[in-house]
């Protein structure tokens, strides 16, 4: 018979050290479990006799209840630890305040250009990018405006000091690089929108710095001045989501097209806001368009005997204006809460063509 009082500190040192509920398991097992060292002792006594076995027996039975009563003990701790580990975890801060409204506004910029996303993309188009920052290249010499152009005089260009080269790079004046770059890196056929930040030295009530335009290019073997006329039209009377509007075609003149078209569109100027159609007699001007010049086809690598296209660039502030009756356009670039507030729209009012364009 080993030394009882032994075994009995170890054990039940081994039941207070327990961390948790498995390692307490463990020191049950290995104490009273079928190859426990207390039940090796139990199995012992049978080589033991007469008041030997019983006193051993006494012994060994007080030894098990004890180690019981500590096991059950020390489960309990452990349970109510497990409790409370558990309770800190899924802590709840009930004076918490609720969840609330969306807060800010989707600036008009914004809202316009979704709304111009969502019809161009229906007709088919998809979205192109280009830089801020452009060279004379695309911003110029791929679209037929050779140094001393005088068209050069009408961007009122910002541009950057001249680099190591001599070079200065600008401030793209018109979206219009992005056909460029468009058609050099996808060729024929093509049938994109570029919508982006352009930027002019101009201000006033309807010139501001830095404006936005949308782009079109359309590339294909039969295309023709009424495919641009139909193709804008479309998009007028989407946009504006009424039937007719007053729109005026004049003859233009941009260097990358041929011919070339200002658009008009009919609007009423009353009390300082702005309506669509009316008396119509006010016309505010809301894009250049024109069928691609063939000169630009060739520097941008697309046989011009095999296609031809039309561009066209709306400005989009001003459209955002126009739609939605507001009067000076440096307003949009304020930053001023309050105009936003009064102006802006809701942030979860996705525009799209089947639920409504704005709401
Ligand atoms: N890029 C021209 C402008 O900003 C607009 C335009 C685009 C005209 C495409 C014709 C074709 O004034």
């Amino acid at each position: 018979m080993k030394d009882l009082e032994a075994l009995r500190v170890t054990l039940l040192a081994d039941i207070a050290q327990a961390g948790d509920l498995a390692a307490l398991d463990q020191v049950r097992v290995a104490a009273l479990g079928k190859k426990g060292v207390v039940t090796a002792q139990m199995k012992g006594l049978r080589d033991l006799d007469g008041e030997a076995r019983k006193a051993a027996g006494v012994a060994l039975n007080a030894l098990k209840d004890e180690l019981a009563a500590a096991l059950d003990a020390r489960k309990s701790d452990l349970d109510g630890a497990a409790v409370e580990a558990r309770l800190a975890r899924e802590h709840v801060d009930i004076t918490l305040p609720g969840r609330l409204p969306p807060e800010g506004r989707v600036h008009p910029v914004s809202q316009v250009l979704d709304e111009i996303i969502a019809i161009f993309g229906d007709m088919g188009f998809s979205i192109a990018e280009g830089p801020d920052i452009e060279d004379d290249f695309h911003n110029f010499e791929a679209l037929n405006i050779p140094p001393e152009h005088p068209a050069r005089q009408e961007h009122d260009t910002f541009y950057f000091a001249p680099d190591e080269n001599g070079e200065r790079r600008l401030l793209r004046t018109h979206t219009s690089p992005v056909q460029v770059r468009s058609m050099q890196a996808q060729g024929a056929p093509l049938r994109i929108i570029s919508p982006g930040r352009t930027y002019r030295c101009d201000s006033d009530q309807t010139h501001t710095p830095m404006f936005h335009q949308v782009e079109g290019l359309v590339i294909d073997k039969q295309t023709h001045m009424g495919h641009l006329k139909g193709c804008l039209a479309d998009f007028v009377s989407a946009f504006f989501e009424v039937g007719d509007v007053p729109m005026r075609f004049r003859p233009s003149y941009f260097p990358f097209t041929s011919p070339s078209a200002e658009v008009d569109i009919g609007c009423t100027r009353k009390d300082g806001t702005l309506s669509i159609g009316g008396d119509g007699s006010n016309w505010l001007e809301i894009l250049g368009c024109g069928m691609v010049h063939e000169k630009v086809l060739v520097n941008c690598g697309i046989d011009p005997t095999v296609y031809q296209g039309f561009a066209f660039g709306i400005g989009i502030d001003r459209l955002a204006m126009l739609k939605y009756g507001i009067a000076d356009l440096r307003g949009f670039f304020d930053a001023d809460l309050r105009w936003l507030r009064h102006y802006g729209f809701a942030a979860l009012d996705l525009p799209t063509l089947p639920a409504g364009l704005a709401r």
